[in-house]
């Protein structure tokens, strides 16, 4: 039999189940955008940038009651250890549109009638939870260009391995023979749920005490976000 990836509660990087990866949130790193984000979660990396509110290209696209999102999510060729070919697959296009669907709900688009808000996000190094980094980090990205919403969005997964519920999932972790992974995202101020993927089999128990899990990582990883914005509103006004 082959030796298991987690021994007595403890996860081959040395984390508890319910432990996120070392987050690092930097708001403002990107001088040209209105708004940027660098998110680091463990040694998935991705950075985000907001443009806008702007005038809609190609004008067809303009909804005269509110701002269009249009959402990119890319993965840089050196991201991942088989190179990946540049440009979108059918993935990064499906991501696009989950991401847009998580973010939009919070977005006061209302606001902006015939216009649109671009947000760019380039994973750096994927090892599992791209996605929920690119939101995570998208959403301070928007605070960052001033964007109004109802609060920010965090975003989490959690899954099973060998048996264990776990937080954060690493590659290796997602590659386990049993495992499966749910990315969820949040507006953490309430615990309403923008975002909720699944792969795989689970009891609906499983899925409870997952989403209950990524509930409590999102309130985390929200503090988090919040002391991002706060550094970069002090450093701008010192
Ligand atoms: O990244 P995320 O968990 O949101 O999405 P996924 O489609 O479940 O991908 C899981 C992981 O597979 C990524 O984070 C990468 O580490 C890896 N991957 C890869 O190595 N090459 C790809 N072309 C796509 C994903």
């Amino acid at each position: 039999m082959s030796e298991k990836l987690i021994n007595k509660g403890i996860r081959p990087d040395g984390r508890k189940l319910d432990e996120i990866r070392p987050l690092k949130i930097k708001a403002g790193v990107v001088d040209r955008a209105d708004g940027s984000a660098y998110v680091e979660f463990g040694t998935t990396k991705v950075i985000s940038a907001v443009y806008g509110p702007k005038k809609v290209h190609p004008r067809h696209m303009e909804k005269s009651k509110k701002a269009i999102l249009k959402v990119r999510y890319n993965m840089i060729p050196f991201s991942v250890y088989d190179r990946k070919r540049p440009g979108y697959d059918k993935r990064s296009v499906e991501i696009a549109k989950v991401v847009s669907e998580a973010l939009e709900n919070v977005i006061f688009l209302e606001e902006f009638p015939k216009s649109a808000i671009d947000i760019d996000m380039e994973i750096i190094q994927a090892d599992a939870g791209t996605r929920v980094a690119a939101i995570t980090a998208a959403s301070v990205a928007l605070a960052d260009a001033g964007i109004p919403m109802r609060g920010l969005i965090s975003s989490v997964a959690a899954g099973r391995v060998e048996g264990n519920i776990v937080l954060d999932l690493t590659k290796e972790e997602e590659d386990a023979s049993d495992a499966i992974d749910l990315p969820v995202a949040m507006l953490a101020r309430t615990g309403e749920i923008t975002l909720l993927q699944m792969d795989g089999d689970a009891s609906v128990d499983e899925i409870e005490k997952i989403v209950r899990m990524t509930e409590k990582g999102c309130k985390d990883i929200e503090k988090i976000q919040g002391k991002a914005l706060i550094e970069k509103y002090n450093a701008n006004t010192a």
